[in-house]
């Protein structure tokens, strides 16, 4: 017996077994300039199934299983075309700064540096041409038995849309055979600069096209506080409680109960949720717990972790039905939210905010976590 299980011992180390866990390559159309657009599939046995195209470093599919069966969780497009039309920054990778700097402006080392307005007053998500409008590079792929990954890497250019420094980016994204979805950003900087590197997937649990509404989805933040703001969604500075407010999401809560919360002008400022949340007030070694969703419909549950300080939560308020996406699907506000962990929002011109900076010799690191399950109790208020 002994000597049978040895034997069986060695034979599944030493043949390759069947790989569990597969990344798989595929041409995703190509760009106007005729280059292709190269994708990754990468599934594994437990039924989930990513698609990250090199254009934006994007997630273009997230297939999830449910009690209703294995769907597409996240928006999109069918085709390249839809990305390059009508962005929406649908499943993209987003910098050298996601979310907003005020007034387009900041200092490093006394000197300051102008950025493209491009939302309002406001520099949003990177400035016009963002690391969500460029072909990445594919620099690894890898399949295994517990888990499948690709890496894709990015060369922004000194100068380029304003922020200084050369920087050598990469994101790996890794689906494990137990339905994690990890993605390491990782930055490094030839000259002092900012960066802020997060995805900006929408999600929707009961599916991308299945027309449930995210507010009756079920949210969970754990934060004490979050960052309030002015009517261009610039933080105003400080830690607000959310004790007693529309964001108080400390215990699971039906997204729309809160939404249309009477006389709370943030939500007006916001059309609905568009926020910072405070869930420590600088990065963590390891990862935290930013936010847990939960479809009751389906039970299918997302949690989200980062070593993050902070998770953007926006509840899809500028979904207003001039595009279609996957499947000819018209998509509205309350279709799908979005839940980017980051460093909070105009930190380099917040200095209570802590540091977005980024020096020669440092690894700027954010990783996110999305952890899939599911669950057939509705533990909702
Ligand atoms: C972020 C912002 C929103 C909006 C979306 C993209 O989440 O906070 O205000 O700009 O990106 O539409």
């Amino acid at each position: 017996m002994r000597q049978l299980a040895l034997f069986t011992l060695a034979f599944a180390a030493g043949a390759s077994p069947a790989l569990a866990a597969e990344a798989e390559r595929e041409t995703f159309g190509s760009l106007p300039d005729g280059g292709e657009v190269p994708a990754i599939v990468l599934t594994n046995e437990a039924g989930m199934k990513v698609r990250v195209l090199a254009y934006g470093a994007l997630i273009q599919e997230l297939s999830v299983p449910g009690s209703d069966g294995a769907v597409d969780v996240v928006l999109g497009y069918d085709g390249i075309e839809g990305y390059l039309e009508a962005p929406n920054y649908f499943g993209v990778s987003v910098g050298r700064y996601a979310n907003r700097i005020a007034n387009g402006r900041f200092m490093l080392d006394g000197a300051t540096y102008e950025l493209a307005q491009n939302d309002g007053p406001n520099a949003l998500h990177g400035g016009v041409r963002g690391f969500d409008k460029h072909l990445w590079t594919i620099a690894d792929v890898r399949s295994g038995a517990d888990e499948a990954s690709v890496t894709l890497t990015y060369t922004s250019p000194d100068g380029e849309e304003g922020y200084p420094g050369t920087l050598e980016v990469s994101a790996t994204y890794t689906l494990t055979e137990s339905n994690e979805l990890r993605i390491d950003y990782r930055a490094t900087t030839d000259k002092p600069t900012i960066v802020n590197l997060t995805n900006h997937s929408y999600f929707n649990l009961a599916g991308a096209s299945s027309g449930v509404s995210i507010l009756d989805a079920v949210l969970t933040i754990p934060a004490e506080s979050y960052t309030p703001v002015d009517e261009t969604l610039i933080p105003t500075g400080g830690f607000t409680p959310v004790q007693g407010t529309a964001f108080d999401f400390r215990a699971p809560k039906r997204i729309g109960n809160g939404i249309r919360g009477g006389s709370d002008v943030q939500l007006r400022y916001g059309r609905g949720y568009d926020h910072n949340w405070v869930v420590s007030s600088a990065p963590v070694n390891g990862t935290q717990l930013l936010a847990r969703l939960e479809d009751p419909g389906s039970g299918r549950v997302m949690e989200i972790l980062s070593n993050q300080p902070g998770i953007q939560f926006y509840s899809g308020n500028f979904l207003d039905a001039t595009v279609s996406g996957k499947d000819g699907t018209i998509y509205r506000q309350g279709d799908a939210l979005c839940l980017e962990p980051q460093i909070f929002p105009d930190t380099p011109n917040k200095p209570e905010f802590g540091s977005a900076r980024l020096d020669p010799g440092e690894v700027y690191e954010n990783r996110i976590v999305y952890r899939f399950s599911l669950n057939a109790a509705d533990d909702a208020d």
